[in-house]
């Protein structure tokens, strides 16, 4: 058991809390406003049931695991985690501010990591004095289903961090598989183009929605279809992700498709505004 900060209660975060928090750690979740902190608690309880109906956890493990998440306003109360995570929204001057205030908050030996899906970890790293332990630890949604953890090393990284990392991935009952510090990484640069893709279909009229995702599901064996992903990813997560893509590599073969910029332009992100590709109670 150690103990590891999450800032950040958003979707990823509140997940990353409550899976470390399974596996036995003491966890501190922070976020900016205690109204943030009350959603990001409330959301860990839901999930936390749902594994209970399943009886995979009692009732009495499950408010265990709830008394290991210690939620704070207070960036300070990271000092003493031997891992702080951050899961804050995908801003780069947003990501660096935090990282650069962490590094002088917590000790010498603290590993920060980032659970960004695109921005690069070596300009993460460089915003602290500790480039050799800053490093992308990318949890997948829903983070307490999803087996990979996309461990992600800076220019900088240390092979020391990167194998406390995986060994930190690995106790959460994970499987953790390094990746080099390129746009997307390996899991958004091939993900977000067939998504983009799938887009594409729709607007030309290829298919209509529930074929392009009929097609997906019941001919590749995916779990959802693209567009049905899509709408549970955010459609602005996406769009942001394929200008990453497009800008980090400049090929055209990542440009977003002109749907998708417009549903982003019309508000319509997807399961989080109740439309998207479909409609959401
Ligand atoms: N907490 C706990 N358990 C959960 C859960 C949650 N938040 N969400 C789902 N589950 C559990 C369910 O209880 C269920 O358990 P059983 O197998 O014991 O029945 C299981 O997961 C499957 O859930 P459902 O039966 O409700 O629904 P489903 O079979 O349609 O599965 C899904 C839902 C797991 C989300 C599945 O559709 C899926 O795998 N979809 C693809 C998800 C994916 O690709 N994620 C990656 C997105 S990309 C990303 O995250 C990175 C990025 O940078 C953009």
């Amino acid at each position: 058991m150690s103990r590891i900060t999450v800032v950040g209660g958003g979707t990823m975060g509140n997940g990353i809390a409550q899976v470390f928090a399974t596996s036995g750690d003491e966890v501190v979740l922070i976020d900016v406003s205690p109204e943030c902190l009350d959603r990001a608690v409330a959301r860990i309880g839901k999930s936390l049931d749902r594994i209970v109906k399943k009886e995979r956890m009692t009732a009495e493990e499950a408010e265990t695991v709830k008394k290991r998440i210690r939620p704070t306003t207070e960036l300070e109360e990271a000092a003493g985690s031997t891992l702080v995570i951050e899961a804050v929204p995908e801003r780069l001057d947003l990501k660096r501010d935090l990282l650069k205030r962490l590094d002088g908050v917590v000790g010498p030996e603290t590993i920060l990591a980032s659970n960004t899906s695109s921005i690069s970890i070596t300009a993460l790293g460089a915003a602290t004095g500790r480039p050799d332990k800053v490093i992308g630890m990318h949890f997948m949604n829903p983070v307490p289903v999803m087996k990979l953890v996309e461990v992600i090393r800076g220019q900088d990284t240390s092979k020391e961090t990167t194998a406390a990392v995986i060994a930190a991935a690995e106790a959460l009952g994970k499987v953790a598989i390094p990746a080099q510090d390129y746009p997307g990484f390996v899991s958004n640069r091939v993900l977000m183009p067939m998504i983009n893709e799938a887009i594409q279909c729709l607007m030309e009229g290829v298919a209509d929605r529930e074929g392009i995702d009929g097609i997906m599901k019941l001919g590749m064996n995916h779990p959802m279809g693209p567009l049905t992903l899509a709408d549970f990813i955010g459609l602005d997560v996406c769009l942001h992700i394929l200008e990453v893509l497009y800008e980090g590599f400049g090929d055209p073969k990542y440009r977003p498709c002109a749907l998708l910029k417009r549903m982003v332009a019309a508000g319509h992100l997807g399961r989080k505004t109740g439309r998207g590709f479909y409609e959401y109670d």
